[in-house]
């Protein structure tokens, strides 16, 4: 009797420590959950050490940032069980975003999205920016925020840790007027909420738009697409492009498959949207921090909220990822791997006056935050 109990007793032990593992967050192994942040070599780009930052809270949730282009390699956030799957698409070192990376996780800038032709004209005087996508400019240039070292300090305090970075981007970088002074803070707290906070100043009138370029899969399986999660846009209008991806200026009522005011699955309709989604939606948020969209992934049961005062948000099915890159464990990303939720100013604003006001001037300070925020769904 005194054996058989030991037996069962030790059966049990085993069961709840097999248990146990699943809720062991993967950087904390047998150590206590607190909040930290870690340092760590990532290698080197032209003699200079980059590094990767590792924030922890105290849920176990983890982000990983390299100061090269601010960019977040991974996020690791639990599941229904209690496990945690990293949700972000990237690589495994540094090497493959050296090479070429559509944006996974960087931050981008200066302008983020498009400028028609790499053109405007400014208190009278006319830019030329570069043409990387088709005729026009995309997210900064060539050597944008997403590929330059930024500067990095850590803080924790009892709430939250974080990482600020900082990068002076010189009068006539990318064609773009003005010495440009950036600093990108990425604060983790208690809550799972992940704050992105912008900052810049300028000493010459300058058209700013920061963004972060995520691309999340929530359940955690990057062999999987994205097209069975379900997503909500607090959106009445998007902005209408040409078949360059250029706005016409026109502010069109979403209708069909463009309207995730009521969650839809991103699949249902995407067949209707020619190219995929990859549009600037018109935010009802009034200029104000408010929750703007929703991302909801019912096998894993992971949530993702997104707050933000900017004006729109990007949404970005991942079309034009097409099985050409192997991320992070050897997986090969296809077509709609990852999704991407980037808030910001509408593209090419410089050039439609209509539209919210992008330009920076000396003196003022130009302030963006993003807030994503994880948990699980009831
Ligand atoms: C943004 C753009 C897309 C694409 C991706 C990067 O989301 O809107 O068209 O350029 O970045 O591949």
């Amino acid at each position: 009797m005194y054996l058989r109990n030991r037996l069962y007793l030790i059966i049990a032990s085993f069961i709840v420590l097999a248990g146990c593992q699943n809720i062991t967050p993967p950087n904390n192994q047998n150590t206590e959950i607190r909040m930290q942040i870690n340092k760590a070599s990532y290698g080197h780009l032209e003699n200079n050490e980059v590094h990767l930052y590792t924030l922890s809270n105290k849920q176990g949730m983890s982000i990983k940032i390299t100061n090269y282009g601010g960019i977040m390699t991974s996020i690791f956030v639990p599941d229904k069980k209690g496990h945690f799957d990293d949700v972000v698409l990237g690589y495994n070192s540094l090497d493959g975003y050296l090479k070429n990376t559509p944006y996974f996780g960087a931050i981008v800038g200066r302008y983020a999205n498009r400028i028609a032709k790499g053109e405007f004209i400014l208190d009278g005087e006319e830019y030329n920016l570069a043409i990387n996508n088709g005729p026009n400019h995309l997210h900064g240039g060539i050597k944008a925020f997403d590929k330059v070292i930024w500067d990095a300090e850590t803080f924790q305090n009892d709430q939250e840790v974080g990482l600020k970075l900082h990068y002076f981007s010189k009068d006539g970088e990318e064609g773009y007027p003005g010495n440009l002074d950036v600093t990108v803070q990425y604060i983790l707290n208690n809550k799972n909420e992940l704050k992105i906070v912008y900052n810049a100043t300028t000493d010459k009138a300058t058209p700013v738009n920061l963004t972060h370029h995520s691309y999340f899969n929530l359940s955690g399986s990057m062999d999987l697409d994205v097209l069975d999660h379900t997503l909500w846009i607090d959106a009445d209008r998007y902005t209408v492009v040409d078949e360059t991806q250029i706005p016409t200026g026109e502010l069109r009522d979403v209708e069909g498959p463009m309207d995730f005011r009521t969650p839809k699955n991103i699949g249902t309709f995407i067949a209707n949207v020619d190219g995929g989604y990859d549009h600037n939606y018109v935010l009802n948020n009034n200029g104000k921090l408010a929750l703007v969209a929703t991302l909801t992934d019912s096998s894993s049961r992971r949530i993702m909220e997104v707050y933000t005062a900017e004006p729109g948000v990007q949404f970005y099915s991942g079309n034009f990822l097409d099985g050409s890159i192997t991320g992070k464990n050897g997986l090969i990303y296809r077509k709609h791997a990852g999704l991407c939720l980037e808030a910001q100013h509408f593209p090419d604003s410089p050039n439609q006056p209509a539209f919210p006001n992008t330009i920076l001037q000396p003196g003022t300070t130009y302030k963006q935050q993003t807030v994503y925020k994880f948990g699980l769904m009831k």
